[in-house]
């Protein structure tokens, strides 16, 4: 059975993949991943994504400032995201939202720029991708008062069924990525069963969370199917049938 896979979360323009790119987004193909979604974080990565996106038919961008960066960059910053995110290939704004856990930029300054983001994406009527860590209820609240009824998604969920529900309520997609496939994730393994399916996203965050058995290892697009894998196994399903709604649910998202 043929099906396509997609990788929702890539940082294929970052040095870990300078000497061996090609070969990657090859293995990519190879394994059935159809799509990829390439990820910035500050202004010069998004301009990196972008320009990946720009030379391969199968990547699409998405551009921002992630929280770790909020503190690097300036005001005019903004404008020039929305001159970015006005191209075509550019499928939402992200990675932003929130990081407690390394803790490189202040929470309030944090928050105003993932508040900006948000109201740039809605300006531009494009879906965000939410990066949020160590930061479960800021990243509710925030949500609830400047996200409600945007199109959005966690990046690499992670976190207990309560939590999935608070970003289900506002409408958001949960997208799973290496961790799921990790045997002690039982609190993750409850949301992957219980998620509805029209809410499930596929990724890799790579060259960060590999999936088991690579677990600690450089991480690459081709693995997603091991995580299409577990999260098909721990909901009973299909392989392919799981690949066909997920790729589904990206298109409707992103609007390819
Ligand atoms: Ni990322």
């Amino acid at each position: 059975m043929q099906f396509a896979l997609i990788d929702t979360h890539t940082h294929l323009h970052t040095a870990q993949f300078a000497a061996d790119r090609a070969e990657v987004m090859a293995r990519a193909a190879t394994s059935g991943v159809a799509r990829m979604i390439e990820i910035g974080y500050d202004l010069a990565s998004s301009q990196a994504a972008l320009a990946l996106a720009e030379q391969h038919t199968a990547v699409y961008a998405v551009v921002g400032i992630q929280p770790n960066y909020v503190h690097e960059a300036d005001q005019a910053a903004l404008g020039e995201l929305l001159d970015l995110a006005r191209h075509p290939k550019v499928v939402a704004i992200g990675e932003i939202g929130l990081d407690y856990h390394w803790q490189k930029a202040p929470h309030d300054l944090q928050e105003r720029w993932f508040r900006d983001q948000l109201a740039l994406a809605r300006e531009l009527a494009l879906p965000v991708v939410i990066h949020s860590r160590d930061a479960q209820e800021d990243t509710v609240r925030i949500l609830r008062t400047a996200a409600n009824g945007q199109p959005g998604v966690m990046h690499s969920f992670s976190g207990g069924w309560a939590y999935a529900q608070a970003c289900l309520e506002v409408g958001f997609m949960l997208s799973f990525s290496g961790p799921v496939t990790f045997a002690k994730a039982t609190d993750l393994h409850e949301v992957a069963r219980r998620a509805p399916a029209e809410r499930l996203l596929t990724e890799t965050d790579c060259p960060y969370l590999a999936p088991h058995p690579h677990r600690g290892k450089r991480n690459e697009p081709a693995y997603v199917r091991l995580v299409v894998e577990r999260l098909a196994a721990l909901r009973e399903q299909p392989l392919d049938q799981l690949a066909a709604a997920v790729w589904q649910n990206a298109e409707t998202f992103f609007a390819f």
